[in-house]
């Protein structure tokens, strides 16, 4: 299948077309979720904790991020792929979102970037589409500033706090971003938002609108310190590979591999052999 581009994905929320997309962090995942049809891949910091081990995203760093796209990028040639932009890559100036997002586009090849929040970061997302860089906001829970939501909380479920969702999401389409990621809201929400919008809204744990982001970990069960309510897990990957090394170990333990399958045997006689 071609790539997409931004043109495909108004036209596909013009048709009602769903847009399914995940996150991928290297080159196998890539791989198959581009064999698979997947429209869109996100190579998002959220690869501190399920392939680093972190606790948070807090830690990651433009060259984890960078790295991660070039594998993906290899493993999905003609696949639409936004780099995520890692804490501290955006938050001291529009300068540095823009020197950041660049760097995106010309060491890792992705197809546009990322970042968190609304209204204070309006200024870094028209810096960034005015550098020619597509964008995609993310708003609602914004895991980078989980220390300031009082931890991965789903948002925009009290009037008071769906307001500040709204602003952010106009905020968000006013600075030029081509679309925008809503995680952790209410459906009721996200439809309000949908409908007022004219850019596609893409929603994680947010329900339906114009397309669907799972983080692929979560998704076909490779991570497990915690699973947030909106995943749906369509494979057991960490039982499968976990009886796998299980049943290696007893093998070797047991001599039961390596059988003769998996050996090279001798090309010349045994005699010449035995007067190594
Ligand atoms: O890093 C990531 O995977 C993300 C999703 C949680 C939206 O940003
Ligand atoms: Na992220």
């Amino acid at each position: 299948a071609k790539k997409k581009s931004i043109l495909d994905l108004v036209k596909m929320k013009k048709a009602g077309e769903q847009v399914a997309w995940i996150t991928a962090y290297d080159y196998p995942t890539a791989m198959f979720a581009e064999a698979a049809g997947m429209d869109m891949l996100l190579v998002g910091d959220s690869l501190g904790m399920v392939t680093l081990g972190y606790s948070g995203t807090i830690p990651v760093t433009m060259e984890d991020c960078i790295s991660h796209c070039q594998a993906v990028r290899r493993g999905a040639p003609n696949t639409w792929i936004i780099g995520d932009m890692p804490f501290g890559s955006y938050q001291s100036s529009d300068e540095q979102a823009v020197d950041n997002a660049v760097r995106f586009m010309k060491e890792a090849d992705t197809d546009c970037i990322k970042l968190e929040g609304g209204v204070r970061i309006q200024s870094r997302i028209r810096a960034i589409t005015d550098a020619g860089i597509p964008v995609i906001g993310h708003i609602g829970l914004t895991p980078q500033s989980s220390g300031q939501l009082g931890g991965f909380k789903a948002q925009g479920r009290t009037v008071e706090n769906a307001r500040g969702v709204i602003e952010d999401a106009l905020a968000v389409q006013e600075a030029g971003a081509f679309s925008i990621l809503v995680e952790a809201v209410p459906p009721e929400l996200t439809e309000f938002i949908t409908k007022k919008l004219d850019i596609p809204v893409y929603s994680i744990g947010a329900g339906a609108c114009d397309g669907q982001l799972l983080i692929s970990s979560d998704m076909v069960g490779k991570f497990q310190a915690f699973t947030p309510k909106f995943v749906k897990k369509y494979a057991e990957v960490a039982e499968v590979e976990t009886n796998a090394y299980k049943q290696y170990i007893k093998e070797v333990k047991e001599g039961v591999f390596p059988s003769d399958d998996y050996v090279y045997h001798i090309t010349d006689p045994i005699e010449e052999f035995e007067k190594l």
